[in-house]
């Protein structure tokens, strides 16, 4: 495994599968009541420029289970905020903290604070990926499937950070990615790039149409069409999307037994209906619980030396 967790692109099949066979022990282990804790006298620095409620608690939560201790740093009210440089506060954290967690913007600011820290940088949700989450997801379609090779997953709506993330996961484990976008709301061409490159092309397909993705799918997700930061483009986004929810109609079209995942917050009556969101809340949340799972897992690879 790298140092740190910036994008699924940087990561190998062999290195997702060692995080999600470590998050079903960490699973495990806790629903057991049996000891875990690895990252005993560890500090975890989280850095939040954007809102959050799982990635927080989560993060913090599994932090003291590990035996470790979380510094919540909202970007606000630390020196961030007024502008010290991001390589400064990386060699600074560095000096105290033995891991980072960074929610913000840019996808740059967290390539750039990973380079000047000497200690794992996690991302915690940048506009153009959100690894934690997909971590998660995977973990639980594999849960509740008992595989991910040969599945079909299908993502309805914006081509943001969890559209970005969905395909680069779905394809390095082997499953066929479609994904559905209204013209102008395309995943990054990073993205597009590596899904059209040799080995994955066949297994992908950006379409136009929530019916053609979501046909004969195992897997459904969406995600809101207005990302933390667009919300002055909420009312526009609502007309381009219109069309692109979740449904029952548009379930009728999947597998039967298809999975509904969605990272939350949900915004029912927009990218899904409240009908197909309590039908498949159960998953949903088990979703949202193994968030905490995960990312145990990755702190533990990351913050213990590397050592699985
Ligand atoms: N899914 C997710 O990242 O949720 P939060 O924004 O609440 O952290
Ligand atoms: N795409 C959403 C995900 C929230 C967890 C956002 O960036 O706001």
């Amino acid at each position: 495994m790298k140092k740190d967790l910036l994008k699924l692109l940087d990561l190998t099949r062999e290195d997702i599968e060692k995080i999600l066979n470590v998050g079903d022990q960490m699973k495990y282990n806790q629903k057991h009541g049996l000891p875990h804790n690895y990252l005993q006298g560890k500090t975890l620095a989280m850095i939040f420029e954007k809102n959050s409620t799982r990635t927080r608690v989560s993060f913090e939560a599994g932090m003291y289970q590990l035996g470790g201790h979380p510094i919540f740093l909202s970007g606000k009210e630390s020196q961030i905020g007024r502008g010290e440089p991001i390589e400064d506060t990386a060699r600074v954290l560095s000096r105290y903290c033995d891991g980072i967690m960074i929610r913000t913007f840019a996808q740059e600011e967290v390539e750039q604070l990973a380079q000047y820290a000497d200690i794992p940088v996690i991302n915690g949700l940048t506009d153009f990926a959100h690894p934690c989450q997909v971590l998660a997801d995977l973990m639980t379609i594999r849960e509740r499937m008992t595989r991910l090779e040969g599945l079909k997953l299908c993502f309805i709506g914006d081509g943001n950070n969890m559209a970005n993330s969905l395909i680069v996961g779905g394809l390095k484990c082997g499953m066929e990615v479609s994904v559905a976008c209204p013209e102008g709301y395309d995943p990054d061409q990073r993205v597009l790039d590596f899904a059209q490159s040799k080995g994955c092309a066949k297994n992908f397909s950006l379409v136009r149409t929530p019916e053609e993705a979501a046909r004969q799918a195992d897997v459904v997700i969406t995600d809101v069409w207005a990302s933390m930061g667009q919300e002055e483009e909420a009312q526009k986004r609502r007309a381009a999307f219109a069309g692109f929810q979740v449904s029952d109609a548009l379930m009728r079209l999947a597998n039967p037994g298809a999975m509904v995942q969605h990272c939350l917050p949900a915004h029912r009556g927009e990218e899904i209906t409240a009908e197909v969101f309590e039908a498949h809340a159960q998953e949903i949340f088990d979703e949202a619980e193994n968030r905490l799972h995960a990312q145990k897992a990755v702190m533990y690879l990351l913050m213990n030396g590397g050592e699985g």
